[in-house]
């Protein structure tokens, strides 16, 4: 992620890593290759990170590009791709100002990626850029989580567990933390990281911040952005509801509507 000085967050540092931390599910897959079957090629994911989504729905026979900020997480994917003899066209870009030239049938945006978007006016450059690459008849899938109460409530005085992994080239245990506190004009959840090697000394590991956004107002961010809303979901394609944890959507060109 670009944060706000330019630097990628410090968990797409290392692509391995990245991969021990959300090491993710098949299940996790499932609404990604249903779309993909149902809207066809060819597909874009954005912010594709080392290929979770990109690789199966290149194994599955789909037409796949994946374009993806942090050097390391697309070196991974590259090695990960090749090593399972999948074909996916990886392209270093930012989501906000990429241009390949062509256009697609699906685009992609999964795994809460939109809140790497810190900004509206990082919003709304992505939306710009997938509008720009999107088949006229074609559609925009993204999904993100809804924002709870005890997730806005957290204050940097509580370091928090963040995850952990086995050190890929010592076997060491890595244990990371977070502290994070929620900046209500910004809407941006920042997490100061923290990570222990072993019984070593807890060390800063840099930041990560996410953009938080309410369902209300990507409706209407999408909305004036020139997107209609065809499917919003809750998990499991359950229809949206106040008890929905995440937010999928389904979306078209607004003037295709
Ligand atoms: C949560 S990961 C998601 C990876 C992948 N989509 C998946 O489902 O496993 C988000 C990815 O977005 C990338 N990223 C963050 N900001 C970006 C930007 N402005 N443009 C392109 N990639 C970006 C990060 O480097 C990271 O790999």
């Amino acid at each position: 992620m670009i944060e706000r000085s330019g630097v990628v967050s410090s968990i797409y540092r290392s692509g391995k890593v990245y991969d021990l931390l959300y090491p993710g599910s098949a299940a996790g897959l499932t609404f990604w290759l249903e779309l993909a079957q149902t809207y066809g090629d060819p597909i874009l994911e954005i912010m594709s990170g080392t290929g979770f989504k990109a690789i199966p729905l290149a194994q599955a026979g789909h037409d796949v590009t994946g374009v993806e900020m942090a050097e390391p997480m697309l070196a991974e994917a590259l090695r990960k791709s090749r090593a399972a003899d999948a074909h996916v066209t990886w392209v270093r870009g930012d989501a906000r100002a990429f241009d390949l030239a062509r256009q697609f049938k699906l685009i992609l945006l999964p795994s809460n990626s939109i809140c790497h978007l810190l900004t509206r006016h990082d919003l709304e450059a992505c939306l710009a850029s997938v509008a720009r690459h999107l088949q006229p008849d074609g559609r925009f899938a993204l999904n993100v989580f809804v924002p709870s109460l005890p997730l806005l409530l957290q204050t940097a005085d509580e370091e928090l567990p963040f995850g952990g992994y086995a050190d890929p080239d010592s076997g060491a245990q890595v244990v990371m933390t977070s502290r994070s506190w929620y900046e209500a004009d910004t809407q941006i959840k920042h997490n100061q990281l923290f990570r222990r090697v072993g019984e070593g000394p807890i060390e800063p590991d840099g930041e990560l911040a996410m953009r938080i956004y309410f369902p209300q107002e990507l409706d209407a961010l999408l909305w004036y952005n020139g997107f209609a809303i065809e499917h919003k979901y809750g998990e499991d394609r359950r229809p949206f509801d106040g008890q929905s944890g995440m937010q999928y959507f389904v979306l078209k060109l607004r003037d295709r509507v």
